[in-house]
Formats: C-alpha cells, structure tokens, sequence
C-alpha cells in the first residue's frame, strides 16, 4: 500500500487551463513528474511546465486536440506516446460552450462528446493496461456539479459529464483488486478558468453558492491529490462546489 506518488509519472490533460495547471503543480509538489497536454494554449502549458520543473520534477509539453477524438485513436495515441509509462491520469481537458438547450446542435453534441468522454475513454483505455501490470494506478475524471444538478451550461455538457460516471464505476469495479483507482471529482463555479474567468462583477454567480463565493483552482487541486494518494477511495465521485450540491 502506498500513498506517496514520489518519481510517479503523471499526465494531465487541459494543463493550460485554470484547473489542471493547479492539479499538475499539486502533483508536482508531491513528487511527481508531469506530461501536460494543451491544445490552443501552449504559453500557459510551457508556464506551467517551467514551475514543475522549477519544483524539482521533470514536465512534458504535448499538443492535442482531442476534439479529434471521434476519429478513432489519434489523439490518445499521440498523446500516450510521450507519456510511457503513466501511473497516474488526471482526464481534466473539458469543453463547455455555453447554449441554451434549444440550441445546441448535432455538432456541438459530438464536439462537446468527443472532448468531454470520447478522448477520455480512449486515454483510459490506453494506460490501464500498464497500470494493471505495474500493480499500481490512480485514474481521475474532472466531471462537473452539472453532471449532477443539470448545471448552467447545457444538456450537452451536463450528459457528457454524467456520462464519466458511469464509465468511471464501471472501470473501478473491474481494475481495483490490481491496485488502479478510479474516480470523479466534480467541481462547480472555480473562478481563475477560462471556463469561469470571474465573477461578473454583479455578485450573481456567488449568490448562488452556500459559500457565498466562487472556489478556486487550487481549492480542486488540493482534493485531487487528497483523492489520488488514497489507496482505498475508488468509484466515488466527489463534489467540491461550495455546498451547492447537497449529495
Ligand atoms: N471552471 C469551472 O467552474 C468548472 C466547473 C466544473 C467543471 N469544470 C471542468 O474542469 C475542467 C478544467 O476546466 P477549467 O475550468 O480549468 O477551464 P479552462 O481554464 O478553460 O481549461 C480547459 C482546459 O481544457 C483544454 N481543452 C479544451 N478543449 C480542448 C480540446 N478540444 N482538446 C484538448 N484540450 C482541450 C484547454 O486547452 P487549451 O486552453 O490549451 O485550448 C484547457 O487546458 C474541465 O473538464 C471542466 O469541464 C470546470
């Protein structure tokens, strides 16, 4: 049993963004050493990859669009190439194009598919293999409150994030006797994103929420190691949000 992630190999998906460039320098800080993928952002990815080795810990760029990833292993096989072998995955790359539900078209369904489960399928499908050998593995899916609640953006974020939790019990059950964890953690309303910038200024946002203000980053990034160095905490999907979701 072990709960240390020292000279663990980490990939994290959307490291460019807000989130996963907090959990990326969390592990770090842990021990770990990073490859960090983006897709339009690379200074914000090569940012971050400089902290991590700033930290003391090795870190890899790799560029991926996995909005590709409905045409069959591209992206997750690029990706995967820079990153053997992976110990721990952190599926944080998310798309979330705000529309009404009357909106939303066949394309921004399967882009918003593609990203949100498709891609993360295919990089889960791809590590676990190795995991299971190695007898050690630690899988987190960054869902949403959304996945949960319906959320503010869409039907086709909502779905796509309630359908990590199924992927994610269904993986767990099968992978957790060799040692591989898998979990969700599902944030709501982290300021300091792309996703989320800031508050609009009215305050509306933060009325919403029991805390009375939006969470940041590091306060996900902070649960995600909590989650990933606990041997015994798999098939849970864990809420950070504020007190919004009462479950
Ligand atoms: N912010 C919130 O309030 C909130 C709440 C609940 C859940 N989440 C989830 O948290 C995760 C991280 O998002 P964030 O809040 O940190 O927002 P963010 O700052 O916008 O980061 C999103 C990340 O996903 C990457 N990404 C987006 N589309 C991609 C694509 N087609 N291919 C590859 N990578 C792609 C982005 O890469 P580039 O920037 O390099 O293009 C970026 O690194 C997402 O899964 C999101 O759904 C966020």
């Amino acid at each position: 049993m072990t709960f240390s992630l020292d000279d663990r190999q980490a990939l994290v998906t959307g490291a460019s963004g807000g989130i996963g460039s907090a959990v990326a320098l969390a592990l770090a800080r842990a021990g770990a050493d990073l490859v960090l993928t983006y897709s339009g952002h690379r200074d914000e990815a090569e940012a971050v990859a400089g902290a991590v080795t700033r930290l003391g810990r090795a870190a890899t760029t790799v560029q991926a669009d996995l909005s590709a990833a409905g045409a069959g292993r591209g992206p997750a096989e690029r990706v995967m190439s820079s990153a053997r072998p992976v110990d721990v995955l952190v599926a944080n790359a998310g798309a979330g194009v705000l529309r009404a539900w009357q909106d939303v078209d066949d394309e921004l369904w399967a882009q918003t598919f593609a990203v949100n489960v498709t891609a993360v399928w295919q990089l889960t499908r791809a590590v676990l293999p190795g995991m299971i050998e190695r007898g050690f593995g630690r899988i987190l899916l960054v869902s949403s409150v959304a996945a949960l609640t319906g959320g503010v953006v869409g039907p086709h974020y909502a779905a796509s994030k309630a359908a990590l939790h199924g992927l994610m019990h269904h993986l767990a059950s099968r992978v957790a006797r060799a040692g591989v964890t898998v979990n969700a953690i599902a944030p709501a309303l982290i300021s300091g994103t792309r996703m989320l910038p800031g508050d609009d200024g009215s305050g509306d946002l933060a009325t919403r929420i029991p805390v009375g203000r939006l969470g940041q980053p590091e306060e996900i990034a902070d649960m995600a190691l909590a989650m990933l160095t606990n041997p015994y905490l798999t098939s849970k999907v864990i809420t950070v949000d504020g007190g919004i979701y009462p479950g």
